[in-house]
This record gives C-alpha cells, structure tokens and sequence, in this order.
C-alpha cells in the first residue's frame, strides 16, 4: 500500500480550491485582484496596542467560546438577539463554517446553496459526507432570489439547511428585505435550518439588516477578516442559539482549542475604538475603486456594469468563456477569477476584487481591458 491508499473518503473528495489556482504560475509582478482580501498596513495605533500586549500579557489559551469581553463586544456591536453566550469565536469565519456544517449535516442530508456561492460550502459540506444541492439566483436581476427556482427545489427534496451569504461572495449584491423576510419565512414553513454568512456585511455601502434580527432560529457566520482588513488574524465566530450553542463549541474545542489569544486581544481593542474601525473601513477608498472600476469596464465592454451594495466584488458578465479569459488576464499580468469557479450560473463571468491600492488596480484594469480588446 502506498501512504496515500489509507486517506480518508473524505479527505480525498477535498477538492482544490479554485480560487487559490488562480494564483498558481501567474507570472512575477502580477496584479492580484482575484484573492478576497483588502490589503492595508497595521496602523501605528495597532502597532503600539499589539506592543503592549506582548509586553504586559500572559498568552493562555482563553475560554473555548472565545474571551468574554470580546463576545461581549460582538453582541452589542452586530446582534440584538445573540447573547455573548451564543456566540463562540472562531478561526476566521471559515472555521466556523466548518464547525456549523459539521454540527448539522450527516451523511446523505441535503444542503442547500445559491449558484452563484462561495465554492468552500460546498467542499466543507461534501466532505462532511451530505450532498449539495443548488438553486439558481437571477442573473437577470442582480442575482436576487428567483422564488420559482427556490420553491422547485424545496418542493421536490427534504432539504435539511440552506446556506446563504449576504451580501454575497461573490456578487456583492445583498437581498432586499422582503426577500430576507420570504426565506426565514419559508425555512420555518418547511422546517430547513437557515445559516447565514455575513461576513461582508459591514461592507455594505448601505445599511443592511442582519439576518439575526429575524428570529432566533438562525445560525450566523461573521468576522472580522474583511471588514477590518484583517484576514491574516484569523479572527471569526458563529452565533447560535443556545439550545445548540455548547455542541457547536464543544466540536470547535476538539478542533482548534480557541482562536489565537492575540488577535482575540485585539479584536477586542478594535471594536472599542471607533476611530480604528474608521480607519480601518476606508469605505471612501472603496467606494471611489468601485465606481471606477465599473466605469472603465463598462467602457471596455460596452454596457452598464450594475453597481451592487456592497464591496468589494464585481462579478461582470463578459462575452467570452470565462476560463479562457482568465488564462489570458494571467499571461497578461493580472489575476481575476473565473466565474464557473462559484457555480453554473458563473459561466462568462469574472470576480474582481477592487478593493486593492488604487494605483495598482488602475493598471491591473487597463490590463484587463488589453485582454478584452484583443478578442
Ligand atoms: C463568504 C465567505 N465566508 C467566509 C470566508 C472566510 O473568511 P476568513 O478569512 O475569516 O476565514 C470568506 C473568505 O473569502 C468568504 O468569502
């Protein structure tokens, strides 16, 4: 037997993260705009706070949920309806997908997700031995839910979950409100557990409700990694309610122990300090990439690129296989996303991430636009 012959089932149905391919062979001093991060420098506040706490603080592992006052900040900051004893703090919010699935899905349950998604659901929920199973979202109304599809769907299979993210990876595109009313309200009708990843809600460029504020029936994955720039701290969570609060974190325990006691300690310090927050949401900057980015694309492609509600995806409709495109963009200097990598209904799109250094998204965008020019 060779060593591989004794991985799991499993582990062998992981599959790569197309996301991350992207990024394989791309040639030096390529432009990065298809990973999911807003890069910044650690200001000099942060610095300093970080320098104290290594000075002055003894790193134990801290409680299993996560360090109280942090929970505490998490409540009053995002939830009206999760105590701090409902929420426990995660390695980024991708642990807590993980977490959340695992503690919900046995073998041959069926899931349900939007297409386009965030690919890493379906890979988490696959591996977890439950099937996945999609509806499509309208890619001729900014991908809001189609009712139909959604109600076809339900009707024909006992589906136990559905997974949303809102404001989505990768549309950026948030559901209105009587959309998020229709869902919870159907979940509940046909007994589906609904789990919402809000990780982009704080970049929303308008205010949007958080699932949480519909009920106390829904299970909620958030952080920290995007909308303080800050996906190398690792810092997420989940927020359940507490009749299954403890399970969840027991399986969490016997996974990572805690998050990192450092980046739980300056978690802590960032949501106390509005300025930082400020500072560090940069919303301005965001919003002036966005309309430029839309702007020179829809010159480059000749029709109006709509503009969602939050940052910091575009998922633009190209008139080309979105691969080939992707392959071309690579050879050219400059890393996008292919949109067949988030589902079916991705096919002939592509994600970029404006949410980079303006200069170098000027030029990562002229390059693009070499690309579509040479068709
Ligand atoms: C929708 C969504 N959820 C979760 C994550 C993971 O976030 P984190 O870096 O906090 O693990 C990402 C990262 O790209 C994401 O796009």
């Amino acid at each position: 037997m060779k060593i591989h012959d004794y991985l799991s089932d499993s582990v062998n149905r992981l599959t790569e993260s197309g996301i991350r391919k992207v990024l394989q062979n791309a040639p030096p001093n390529s432009i990065n705009l298809a990973l999911g991060e807003i890069p910044r420098p650690l200001s000099p506040l942060i610095k300093n706070y970080l320098n104290e706490i290594i000075q002055n603080e003894i790193h134990n592992y801290t409680q299993n949920q996560g360090i109280e006052e942090l929970r505490n900040l998490i409540s009053d900051c995002y939830y009206d309806n999760f105590s701090p004893d409902e929420i426990c703090i995660t390695v980024g919010a991708e642990e807590a997908i993980f977490t959340v699935l695992n503690s919900f899905l046995n073998q041959g349950d069926l899931l349900l997700i939007p297409d386009p998604i965030f690919p890493a659901y379906k890979t988490i929920a696959e591996f977890t031995g439950a099937k996945v199973v999609t509806f499509a979202l309208d890619c001729t109304k900014n991908f809001a839910v189609n009712r139909k599809q959604l109600e076809s769907v339900i009707g024909k299979m006992k589906i136990k979950a559905l997974l949303l993210c809102n404001p989505s990876n990768p549309t950026s595109h948030s559901l209105s409100t009587e959309d998020q009313e229709y869902i919870v309200k159907i979940c509940r009708e046909k007994k589906i557990l609904l789990i919402v990843d809000e990780i982009y809600l704080s970049l929303s460029f308008f205010p949007i409700r958080s699932f949480s504020e519909l009920g106390k029936d829904i299970v909620i994955i958030s952080g920290l990694s995007k909308s303080f720039s800050l996906t190398g701290w690792r810092i997420g969570w989940f927020a359940a309610p507490s009749e299954v609060i403890n399970k969840l974190t027991r399986l969490h325990q016997f996974t990572v122990t805690c998050a990192p006691y450092i980046s739980q300690r300056l978690a802590i310090k960032l949501l106390q300090s509005k300025k930082l927050v400020d500072d560090y949401f940069l919303k301005n900057n965001l919003n002036r990439n966005q309309k430029h980015s839309i702007e020179f694309l829809s010159g480059e492609l000749k029709y109006q690129i709509p503009t969602p509600d939050a940052a910091p995806y575009l998922f633009v409709e190209i008139p080309y296989d979105d691969l080939n495109f992707v392959q071309r963009c690579k050879s050219n200097g400059v890393l996008v996303v292919p949109g067949s990598v988030f589902g079916e209904m991705g096919k002939n799109h592509i994600r970029i991430n404006y949410g980079v250094d303006f200069k170098l998204l000027e030029q990562g965008l002229k390059r693009i636009g070499e690309v579509i020019n040479s068709y």
